[in-house]
């Protein structure tokens, strides 16, 4: 099938997971995804948290899907020849090393504008260039923390009340979907300029990108003193900074995961209840309270606030004799923003999601096939195929005879370990 990325040629210099995310994105739109790996070794998730011995570990094989696997050893004299060459040939190069290790390589953006000025250079740091903290290596939690993310989430007193870290990938994946969008940015302005240029991501500027409610939240807090919206307000004080909200909805709503029937025994059998200002009436009717509909204590989300948690435990009580599911198909008739919480187990297993593409199963050449999470982005026109990940360096002889190496030459580079 014709890709709209069909034609763009991609280095993939990228390890761990942000920069793989990123450049898995774009092969499944259809890029040329080029995955350049340390002979031997490979990126090192191939062999973290293995399921299955001697196999690529999952952790590899659901962030690289869709690519080609080229080993290089770039210290050597004919891996960087080969380097170059690719560089001169490709649209884009991304990479998520540690600071300063592509120029140690002897790639600086200066050396690869030389080389072709055309090409787009991708990069994530954990911290923006010029930035106090340039040189730290950073990951997924290191960057929750320095963008805002684990001191606004969490519970604010009891023994729980330190900074929490969020299971989804705020700092790693996230700050790869941003890239992304850099690069396709790039892409296009290179069509104008004829130029290529720096794509630059900071996964601490992408976790805060994420938090901005929580920015929001502080120039609230100093101008006024106190978040209404919190479980803080107005029963408890605030001191100068955003504090963590538990479970508090981050809008203008208030909302909070309630038990449902069986949360004794299952760790998911909650929803999460949204109480939209406008919609009091149908809350009222949904949870079998109509008198609240005409009760100045209860009528609007003012006279609400200050016993808020005490409506929640009221709505909890409805729901013990419900499941999750229950109450979701009671609580949608009434137009009511809601959600199981789900399981992974739940996800993976989930018909609509298999239905759509979001959950997809794979092949793959040693493990069989594995389940994965697919595209989350749907287009009219063009239904993204995943195929398996490239077993390390399974496509090396094939890039390097498209780039013109005799089987002599690719023999050799064998021989002196550059590949
Ligand atoms: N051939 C030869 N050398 C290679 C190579 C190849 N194909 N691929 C990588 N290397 C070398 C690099 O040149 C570097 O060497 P140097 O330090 O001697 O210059 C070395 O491998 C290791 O690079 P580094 O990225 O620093 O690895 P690390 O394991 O110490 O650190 C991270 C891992 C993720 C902490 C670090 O890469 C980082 O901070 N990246 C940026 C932020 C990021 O993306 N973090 C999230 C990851 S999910």
């Amino acid at each position: 099938m014709n890709k709209p990325l069909n034609g763009i040629k991609i280095i993939d210099f990228t390890h761990v997971q942000a920069g793989p995310a990123c450049t898995q994105l774009l092969a499944w739109f259809g890029a040329d995804v080029i995955k350049v790996e340390r002979p031997g070794a490979g990126d090192v998730t191939r062999s973290q948290l293995r399921d299955i011995p001697d196999v690529d570990a999952l952790y590899f094989t659901m962030l690289n899907s869709n690519k080609r696997s080229l080993t290089l050893d770039t210290k050597k004299p004919e891996g960087k020849a080969v380097l170059e060459k690719l560089i001169k040939e490709s649209d884009v190069l991304v990479e998520n090393f540690g600071p300063g290790a592509l120029d140690r390589m002897g790639f600086t953006w200066e050396r690869i504008q030389e080389l072709n000025p055309k090409m787009i250079l991708a990069s994530v740091k954990g911290f923006s260039d010029g930035h106090e903290y340039e040189d730290l290596k950073v990951y997924e939690n290191v960057a929750q923390c320095a963008g805002g993310a684990a001191s606004t989430t969490g519970w604010w007193k009891g023994e729980e009340s330190g900074p929490m870290i969020s299971a989804a990938a705020l700092g790693d994946s996230n700050t790869g979907m941003h890239l992304a969008i850099g690069i396709l940015t790039a892409y296009i302005g290179r069509q104008q300029t004829g130029k290529g240029q720096k794509v630059a991501v900071a996964m601490q500027d992408a976790v805060l990108n994420l938090c901005r409610v929580k920015m929001r939240d502080q120039l609230r807090l100093d101008k006024l003193g106190y978040l209404e919206e919190y479980p803080q307000y107005p029963h408890e004080s605030f001191s100068d900074v955003v504090p963590r909200g538990g479970n508090a909805g981050g809008g203008g709503q208030p909302g909070w995961i309630l038990k449902c029937k069986g949360w004794e025994t299952d760790p998911n059998a909650y929803i999460y209840f949204t109480v939209q200002g406008h919609a009091w009436p149908p809350i009222c009717d949904a949870i079998g309270k109509p008198e609240w509909k005409t009760d100045p204590l209860y009528m609007t989300p003012k006279a609400r606030q200050p016993h808020i948690m005490d409506i929640f435990a009221t709505i909890e009580d409805w729901l013990k004799d419900k499941t999750k599911f229950d109450a979701v198909n009671i609580l949608r008739k009434f137009d009511i923003p809601c959600a199981p919480v789900f399981s992974m187990k739940e996800l993976l297993n989930d018909k609509s999601l298999r239905a759509s593409g979001s959950i997809v199963e794979v092949p793959h050449k040693e493990r069989g096939s594995y389940w994965t999470v697919g595209s989350p982005i749907k287009f009219s026109d063009l239904k993204p195929i995943i195929t398996g990940s490239p077993l390390l360096g399974e496509n090396t002889d094939e890039v390097l005879a498209e780039l013109g190496y005799s089987s002599a030459e690719i023999a050799a580079m064998h021989e002196a370990k550059a590949v």
